[in-house]
């Protein structure tokens, strides 16, 4: 038998129900966003890495928001709330009904700690009998609870604000995650009391409950970058750029080229390709995949695309919302695309809209070509054919098909489908009155002189 299949079956209560008072904020902490994504999110997925056999997820602070929130990422999670706010005890207290008669082992997670591995989260989960803390050494170890070891043995875990001075320099740390037999867990959060500074029920009182009753007690240890806990703004800021740093790096080891990465901006899911090569000051929302040799340019804003092979973006391009940029098709400067399927070899120049469209293989958009696709009440669809030639001024005016090979003449407002091959001319003929001009000029010159 594998060490796998004896693992017992495991669930996860994942904590999102406290004030959040330090964040100062009128939304719950754990709904405010690392790299674009719900800091409760990232808690989530590495407990979905544990494929937990339950979740229960302890609301409390905006209970609805924070509840939706987690149910769009894991719709099967049992949403527990905490009705009042007494304490890390308290919160996973809430979560008994939840796993009534669930003998696995019960894995604690914080909402407020993103960046907890994996592979961390398994060690922790691994079977054994014992109640596990995860831990973590660092030089400041501020607020954060603190271990108290004997050797490799932990006693206790004590408040940074109950703490005495000689405890204060231990640089041991909880983390906060913590796993154990799941009625053992429950038993002893029984016997936690709420005598400390804070009067609320500790979480971390358990070790040393589970001490005295002879339960064993482990301490794991990690990096302390994994369990950066974000308790107000300053720390948000602080995990952002540690999330940045590492997808950077991530980004330049599977091969693309960032020449000024501490520039460059991703979402918590950007997808880069080998050989890709992204200028300075470039921002990614969410939801962007960019495949093998594609090329941003400096000061682009990139979210819910996907840009195929060789395709070039930029300088000064948005684009946004479901957009699929084709294979060395080009894109440049103060060009935005919504909701657009931009064919293989297309190009739009400079200067253009394009929403709601479709836009065939090598087709060209001139300066200033928007699509007019919103009526104020409804989105309508552009459709453009391959090769097509869209002159520099057009509006189209959506819904619309211009045919593939078609032109449109510059400054057209195209309200009719252009059939395929066909030239439309949408403007006024223009008129010369001869003369007209500088007899303009000797009336408005005259005038000023006047005083007028
Ligand atoms: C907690 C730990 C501390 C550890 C630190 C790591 C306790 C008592 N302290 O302190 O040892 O070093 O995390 O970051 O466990 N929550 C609820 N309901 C509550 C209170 C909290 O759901 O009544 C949730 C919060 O939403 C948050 C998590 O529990 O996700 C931690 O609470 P927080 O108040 O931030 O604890 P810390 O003071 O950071
Ligand atoms: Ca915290």
């Amino acid at each position: 038998m594998t060490s796998e299949n004896r693992r017992p079956p495991i669930a996860v209560v994942l904590l999102a129900a406290g004030r959040g008072v330090r964040m100062a904020s009128n939304r719950a902490k754990v709904l405010h966003r690392i790299a674009g994504q719900p800091m409760l999110h990232f808690a989530m997925r590495a407990a979905m890495s544990l494929t937990p056999e339950r979740m229960a997820i302890v609301v409390g602070r905006e209970a609805e928001a924070v509840a939706d929130c987690a149910r769009s990422l894991g719709p099967d999670a049992d949403i527990c709330v905490q009705d009042k706010r007494l304490g890390t005890g308290h919160a996973v207290r809430a979560a008994r009904r939840a796993l009534q008669g669930f003998e696995g082992r019960l894995v604690v997670l914080f909402g407020d700690t993103p960046f907890v591995r994996p592979e961390t989260l398994a060690r922790l989960a691994d079977a054994s009998d014992a109640v596990s803390v995860l831990g973590f050494e660092t030089p400041e170890p501020g607020g954060y609870g603190r271990l108290v070891m004997d050797g490799d043995r932990l006693l206790r875990i004590v408040e940074a604000g109950d703490a005495s001075a000689e405890e204060l320099a231990v640089t041991a740390c909880n983390s906060g995650a913590m796993a154990g037999p799941a009625q053992t867990v429950f038993r002893l959060l029984d016997r936690v009391s709420p005598r400390n500074v804070q009067g609320e029920y500790y979480l971390t009182e358990i070790a040393a409950l589970a001490r005295e009753e002879g339960v064993p007690v482990r301490a794991i240890f990690c990096d302390a970058a994994e369990t950066m806990g974000v308790n107000d703004r300053a720390d948000l800021a602080a995990a952002e750029a540690a999330f940045q740093a590492r997808a950077r790096a991530r980004a330049m080891a599977a091969g693309a080229t960032l020449i000024a990465p501490e520039t460059v901006h991703f979402a918590w899911d950007t997808a880069l390709g080998r050989d890709v090569l992204i200028e300075p000051n470039v921002v990614f929302g969410p939801g962007v995949e960019i495949a093998d040799g594609a090329v941003v340019r400096a000061f682009c804003h990139i979210a819910g695309t996907r840009i195929a092979s060789g395709a070039c973006v930029g300088p000064f391009a948005r684009l946004r919302d479901g957009s699929e940029i084709g294979e060395g098709a080009r894109i440049g400067n103060f060009v935005e695309m919504k909701k657009t399927v931009f064919g293989p070899g297309a190009k739009a120049g400079h200067l253009a809209y394009v929403g709601d469209a479709s836009v065939g293989a090598r087709a060209n958009l001139g300066a200033g070509a928007i699509t007019c696709n919103y009526d104020g009440v409804s989105k309508h669809r552009t459709e453009i054919g391959e090769r097509a030639f869209i002159g520099v001024n057009t509006a189209l005016v959506a819904p619309v098909v211009v045919g593939e090979d078609a032109y449109t003449a510059t400054g057209g407002v195209i309200t009719n489908d252009v059939p395929p091959g066909d030239l439309a001319i949408a403007r006024a003929r223009q008129t010369n009155k001869p003369g007209l001009g500088r007899k303009l000029r000797e009336r408005l010159t005259g005038r000023k002189a006047e005083g007028g």
